[in-house]
C-alpha cells in the first residue's frame, strides 16, 4: 500500500464504474449469466476497502439501468436476488467499515422486499462517512435530468436556473462530481451514465471483465488517473 501511496500523486475524490463483462465473463466459463452478475457482487467489497484505504470518498456503481429492464425477466429477477442478498449481507460490513450507502435512481419500479432493503440499509448506514458507497438503481442520466427539471418546476419560486442550483435537483446532490470513470470489459461509451457529473471526469477503460477487475486493476486505474492533466478548459497550471 505505501509503494503505491508513492506512486499515487493526486488521490480522486469520486470513482464511478461502469461494471459492464458479467455476461461474458459467464458465458467464457460456460455459465448462466446470472454467476457472472454473482461474481461480479462479490467483487465489490474489495474494491471498496481498497477505495476507503486509499482516502477516495465517493464510489459510484451502475449496477442497474433504465433499460436493464428489457432483458429477459429470468435476467432482471435474479439481478433483484442479487441485490436484496447483497444489501442483507454486506449491510453490517458497510457499519464495521464505517461506509455509508447511498442510492441515485428511482426505486419507485423496484419490488417492495428491496425497496425494504434498500430503505433499511440506509438507515443503518446513515452517520458513517469513510466513504460514500452510491449504487445506481433504475438509473440513467437522461432520467435523472428530466428528474431534476420537474422537481425544478415544481418546487421552484420564480428563482432563475443556473448550474449550481441545477445540481441540487440531481440524484447526487452534495456529492462532488467524479473525478475518474472506470468501465471494464472493452466497451467505450457512456450508456446513459451520470451525463451531467461526468462533464470534466477523466474516463479509464480496459478490456478486463468485471467480475476480474481486481485491486490490481484498480491501481493501475488509478496510476493512470495520477498522470493525466486535468485542465478544466483553462490552460496548462504546471
Ligand atoms: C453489466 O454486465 C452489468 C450489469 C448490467 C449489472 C451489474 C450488476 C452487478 C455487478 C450486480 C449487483 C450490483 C450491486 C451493486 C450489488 P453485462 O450483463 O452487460 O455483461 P455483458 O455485456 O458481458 O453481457
Amino acid at each position: 500500500m505505501e509503494e503505491l501511496m508513492d506512486k499515487l500523486l493526486k488521490i480522486p475524490n469520486h470513482v464511478a464504474f461502469i461494471m459492464d463483462g458479467n455476461g461474458r465473463w459467464a458465458k467464457k466459463r460456460m455459465l448462466p449469466r446470472a454467476m457472472g452478475h454473482r461474481a461480479g457482487t462479490e467483487n465489490l467489497r474489495n474494491i471498496i476497502t481498497h477505495a476507503r484505504d486509499l482516502g477516495i470518498k465517493y464510489v459510484t456503481f451502475y449496477a442497474f439501468s433504465t433499460e436493464n429492464w428489457k432483458r429477459p425477466p429470468e435476467e432482471v429477477n435474479a439481478l433483484m436476488d442479487i441485490l436484496v442478498t447483497y444489501l442483507k449481507k454486506e449491510t453490517q460490513t458497510f457499519v464495521k467499515e464505517n461506509a455509508r450507502l447511498c442510492i441515485i435512481g428511482d426505486m419507485s419500479q423496484f419490488p417492495e422486499k428491496l425497496q425494504k432493503q434498500v430503505e433499511n440499509s440506509i438507515k443503518m448506514t446513515a452517520a458513517n462517512d469513510s466513504i460514500i458507497v452510491n449504487i445506481a438503481l433504475n438509473y440513467s442520466g437522461r432520467s435523472e435530468i428530466i428528474h431534476a427539471v420537474n422537481d425544478f418546476i415544481d418546487q421552484n419560486r420564480g428563482e432563475p436556473l443556473n448550474e449550481e442550483l441545477f445540481e441540487k435537483y440531481l440524484y447526487t446532490k452534495n456529492m462532488p462530481d467524479p473525478d475518474l470513470l472506470i468501465r471494464t470489459s472493452g466497451e467505450i461509451r457512456l450508456s446513459n451514465f451520470m451525463l451531467w457529473q461526468l462533464a470534466y471526469s477523466e474516463f479509464y477503460f480496459t478490456d478486463v471483465f468485471w467480475p476480474d477487475f481486481d485491486i490490481n486493476e484498480f491501481d493501475k486505474a488509478l496510476i493512470t488517473f495520477t498522470k493525466r492533466d486535468r485542465r478544466y478548459g483553462g490552460l496548462n497550471h504546471a
